[in-house]
């Protein structure tokens, strides 16, 4: 067991998939995976290890922002010796290039948190997803019909009810794509561990024209992307 994981050591596969949300970890297993054995209900915040089509893979839940991510990220690199996470979520839409239900993979993170200004003693770093899982990503994605995915930068955002949303415009006119609220500490977290990490987020409300999802919409949109997320970390 790790702090915050109750996890016996080997009970993780080095792949993991890492949704915010605990349920939809369990309903990622469920779904997706064959012979998905819980390993973790520490804090009910849910990890599964099974298998798709036959390899093995983990889903564990992150909870909500950087430093809830940086937790569980930390204790699955230093001491399940884990590989490779592929964040799984949603995002909010910064652009009109993008629209609901569109799928956005994170090449790089911008963020507000202060958690890689401590880091890096004031120093900007640029958190980047895995070069190899982020073409595999974006490969699978494209054999899909019906889903619209981009590539490029998203906004980890520490607030989601940010009192000063205008603060956005100058990330969007340097290319920010979507806001979410992980990503940036998942990439500087794998880097630190030399290991690798990719964000695949899919729109679930817009900041600009006001539109979300309905839940059915979440449901198949969030299909769409786990697929995508374990073509490219399992399928090589
Ligand atoms: N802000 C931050 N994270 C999000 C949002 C948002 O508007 N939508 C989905 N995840």
């Amino acid at each position: 067991m790790s702090t915050h994981i109750g996890a016996r050591p080997g009970e993780v596969a080095p792949v993991v998939l890492m949704p915010g949300d605990p349920l939809r970890a369990a309903w990622i297993a469920e779904k997706f995976l064959d012979d998905a054995q819980c390993y973790s209900e520490v804090r009910g915040m849910y990890g599964f290890t099974g298998t798709w089509r036959g390899h093995r893979v983990s889903v564990q839940g992150s909870g909500m922002g950087q430093p809830s991510l940086a937790i569980y990220a930390t204790e699955l690199f230093r001491e399940y010796d884990v590989q490779s996470i592929v964040r799984v979520g949603s995002c909010g839409g910064l652009t009109e290039d993008v629209a609901i239900r569109d799928v956005v993979i994170a090449s790089g993170a911008c963020t507000d948190s202060s958690m890689n200004t401590h880091r890096f003693h004031g120093f900007d770093y640029a958190p980047v997803a895995d070069f190899h899982l982020l073409r595999r990503a974006y490969d699978a994605a494209s054999t899909m019909t019906g889903t619209t995915t981009h590539v490029g930068l998203v906004f980890s955002g520490d607030s989601f009810y940010s009192p000063r949303s205008e603060l956005m415009a100058p990330m969007v006119e340097h290319g920010a794509l979507a806001i979410e609220m992980e990503a940036s500490a998942l990439y500087t977290l794998a880097a630190a561990h030399r290991r690798t990490a990719l964000a695949v987020c899919t729109v679930s409300d817009h900041l600009v024209t006001g539109e979300h999802t309905s839940a059915q919409e979440r449901e198949q949109t969030f299909d769409a992307m786990v697929d995508i997320a374990l073509t490219a970390a399992l399928e090589s």
